[in-house]
């Protein structure tokens, strides 16, 4: 059995989970359900990054300690995971015991291999980036142009790791697929964009602060916490046992794939990465980033507030409409804009047309002729076969490059096949002239549909259930699905065959008015 580690970025709690954190989620969450289908042992991690600046100023605001704050806001988004039906397999929490620790043991470690020097440091800050921002990066307003605020000046006698001296090794292990910590940086866009930036010179970074007591304390001095990001990075090693679980953490480490949008690709691939390399840790294999949702060109955000929540989603599309239409949209790796109306669409044309158009037709095709059964065949069934061809070209390299919108193309395109030849046959014709024929045609539809849900279930898995038993197929649908993609041979049991009872019928996708 093979494992597989992917994990999301852990989220800040300042505020509420919106849909661009759910983006993240739902896309590791596919991943991780298409490797379990693969047979992977999968360890699929996300959680709150629950330190820093941010944090401390939102709890002051809202009247809070920062725990309590801490403690209300994880849940929010737990909740939301919940809702979204995600599969994640650890929720990390920064403020955990055994991650505090593991950061500790991370920092003395540096420390004593001679990698942290102390030193005094004026720069301008970003709060909402949490981090030093350089004058030549501000807009023309003296703003950073994700959050549109001014930063801060700050000048501190910090704690600095030496970042520099692993600046031609971190470009080799971007560059060089022979190197043993060889990091893959997708999509190549952005790696380019990060050799570029590697090649201009790396500066040490300043890894604690003085003035805010809400974070980790250094252990070789305690009157510094460590730097919000640093703390945060290590969550990959503490929530897979670095301190604590020998074997579990052997057993997962190195993370098969970080996901993450753009904005914090420099951390993954760059700062962790470097941060691993000292204290002696393999690094990652591989990080991927994607784009921003934007709302009229503006990346969505809680500091900007135009923010577009889970819930929301949830009550207009339902759970797995919600997840399919978040990442079948765009594009993952570019930004790209989304509204409502181009959801609804999406969800018109893809979902209440096609899918559900498609499965409500068969089973009462199949409950007017014959009796709610699905037929008995007497000649082979080439449309399932031609499904098969259809998604074996498309859909496992879609997914494995992240290429979520390409997959739910090539599904799209296997379950037109399906409707195009229900024109063809025109099976209400054949109810009065063939009905060996009939029986035929309808016991395809149910098989090629069959098929098609298999590979549904990571983007829909309730709705893929729902489907496999409306179809009246007997075998458990994740077993089923796992031999199917272990031999690509549709099992002799399990799918929907002859004489099984149908499921009780009920429209899967209503249709959703545009509104103008
Ligand atoms: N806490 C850090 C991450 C530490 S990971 C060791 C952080 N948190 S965050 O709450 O700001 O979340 C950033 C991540 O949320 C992005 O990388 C992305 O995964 C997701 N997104 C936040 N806004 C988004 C959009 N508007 N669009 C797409 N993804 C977005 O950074």
């Amino acid at each position: 059995m093979k494992k597989y580690y992917i994990t999301t970025p852990i989220y800040y709690v300042n505020d509420k989970p919106h849909i661009g954190h759910a983006y993240t989620t739902i896309a590791a969450d596919i991943v991780a359900r298409w490797r379990r289908l693969q047979g992977d042992e999968v360890f699929f991690l996300t959680g709150t990054d629950e330190h820093g600046v941010k944090i401390c100023q939102s709890a002051q605001i809202k009247g809070m300690t920062p725990k309590q704050l801490c403690d209300e806001m994880s849940e929010y988004f737990k909740q939301a995971w919940k809702l979204l039906n995600i599969s994640n397999d650890g929720f990390i929490r920064t403020t955990d015991k055994q991650h505090e620790e593991t950061v500790q043991l991370i920092m003395q470690k540096l420390y004593d291999k001679g990698l942290i020097y102390k030193k005094r440091y004026k720069g301008l800050y970003c709060v909402g980036c949490e981090k030093f921002i350089a004058e030549k990066d501000l807009d023309e307003n003296g703003c950073c142009p994700d959050h549109k605020k001014k930063p801060v000046v700050q000048s501190e006698e910090n704690y600095f790791f030496k970042l520099s001296i692993f600046n031609e090794q971190l470009i080799d292990i971007i560059e060089n697929p022979a190197n043993r910590n060889h990091i893959e940086v997708l999509p190549e866009t952005r790696r380019n964009e990060i050799l570029g930036k590697l090649r201009l010179g790396l500066e040490d970074i300043s890894i604690s602060r003085v003035a805010l007591d809400w974070g980790i304390p250094l252990p070789f001095d305690k009157t510094q916490t460590v730097y919000v990001w640093v703390d945060a990075l290590i969550n990959y090693i503490s929530a897979v046992g670095y301190k604590g679980n020998k074997e579990r953490f052997e057993k997962f480490w190195p993370a098969d794939i970080h996901l993450m949008a753009k904005d914090i690709l420099w951390f993954h691939s760059v700062i962790w990465p470097a941060l691993l390399i000292g204290a002696d840790i393999p690094v990652h294999k591989r990080v991927y980033a994607h784009g921003f949702f934007t709302i009229n060109g503006d990346k969505m955000s809680k500091s900007i507030g135009n923010v577009i929540t889970p819930d929301q989603l949830v009550e207009k599309f339902g759970v797995d409409p919600t997840r399919y239409l978040a990442v079948s949209l765009i594009p993952f790796g570019p930004d790209g804009d989304i509204s409502m109306n181009e959801l609804t669409k999406k969800y018109n044309v893809d979902l209440a047309n096609n899918l559900g158009n498609l499965v409500s037709r068969t089973n009462k095709m199949a409950e007017k002729y014959f009796d709610a059964k699905v037929p008995q065949i007497s000649n082979e069934d080439i449309l399932t076969k031609e499904v098969a061809k259809i998604l074996n070209n498309g859909y496992s390299v879609s997914i494995e490059n992240m290429q979520f919108h390409k997959t739910a193309e090539n599904l799209q395109q296997a379950i037109t096949l399906i409707n195009q030849q229900i024109e063809q046959d025109a099976p209400w014709k054949l109810a009065k002239t063939d009905t060996k024929k009939l029986a035929n045609c309808i016991y395809s539809y149910f098989q090629a549909t069959d098929l098609i849900v298999l590979h549904l279930i990571p983007f829909m898995p309730t709705i893929s259930e729902k489907i496999w038993a409306l179809n009246g197929a007997n075998g458990n649908i994740i077993e089923v699905a796992k031999k199917y993609f272990l031999d690509k041979q549709i099992p002799k049991e399990g799918f929907s065959s002859a004489n099984n009872k149908l499921g009780i019928f009920e429209i899967l996708f209503p249709r959703i008015e545009i509104k103008k």
